[in-house]
């Protein structure tokens, strides 16, 4: 979800103004993704790098995240959507960090449609992460067992990975699980994405012949 600073200064607003207009379109985006029956959306909201911004940036974020939280429970539990959190909270503030196990632990069960947010994410330390559990392994180590050892290993493959923003990147974002995303890239500013823009990403994606390494 890039552009949300640049969207507010091209406006010549602060750049919390940025991501509150964010945030808006990823409600946006989930209602239209959710009508689709697209079952699985993760979406990179702050990465493990976004604590070298200003601080002031970094507590407009965090509180941003406690609003989400706030506004959006009983919509993710009216409408069955399961919440899974990819990254490491523990550097989060301890009212945040329970929100989030709280609407985790409410939307478990929950099947229709998942929703990761990844927070205090980072693709690298995820699979030191994963190979840190498994250093008493004895076995050899295939990919499913791996995969169990990630952060949320019901996360399935990537199929679509969009960026918006125009940077041409992935930023440390799903490594493992993008191995064979298509990837699309738009300089549209994340605030300004809109249903267009998203059914543009989809058809990109529907015109591809997914081959997986084979022939046909
Ligand atoms: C990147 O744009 C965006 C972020 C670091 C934050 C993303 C946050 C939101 C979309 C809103 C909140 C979301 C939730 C789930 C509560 P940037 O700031 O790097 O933009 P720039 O490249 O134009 O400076």
């Amino acid at each position: 979800m890039d552009g949300n600073g640049r969207w507010a200064e091209n406006k010549e607003k602060p750049r919390y103004e940025g991501h509150q207009a964010g945030l808006k379109t990823l409600s946006k985006v989930i209602e239209f993704v959710y009508k689709y029956k697209i079952s699985h959306l993760s979406v990179y909201a702050f990465s493990s790098e976004n604590w070298l911004r200003p601080n002031s940036e970094v507590k407009n974020l965090l509180t941003l995240f406690e609003k989400a939280i706030d506004d959006n429970f009983n919509f993710l539990i009216e409408n069955k959507i399961c919440f899974h959190l990819l990254g490491n909270i523990s550097k989060f503030p301890k009212s945040l960090q329970k929100k989030i196990e709280n609407l985790k632990d409410y939307t478990r069960k929950n099947n229709k449609f998942h929703f990761y947010l990844a927070a205090n994410y980072g693709s690298r330390e995820e699979l030191l992460f994963a190979a840190e559990k498994l250093k008493i392994h004895r076995k050899p180590i295939t990919e499913t067992i791996f995969k169990k050892a990630m952060y949320v290993p019901k996360l399935p493959d990537v199929d679509l990975l969009i960026r918006t923003g125009g940077e041409t990147r992935l930023s440390n974002f799903l490594l493992w699980q993008s191995a064979y995303a298509e990837i699309y890239f738009t300089k549209i500013l994340w605030p300004d994405f809109n249903k267009k823009n998203l059914d543009n990403a989809l058809s990109f994606f529907d015109k591809k012949v997914r081959k997986f390494g084979k022939i046909n």
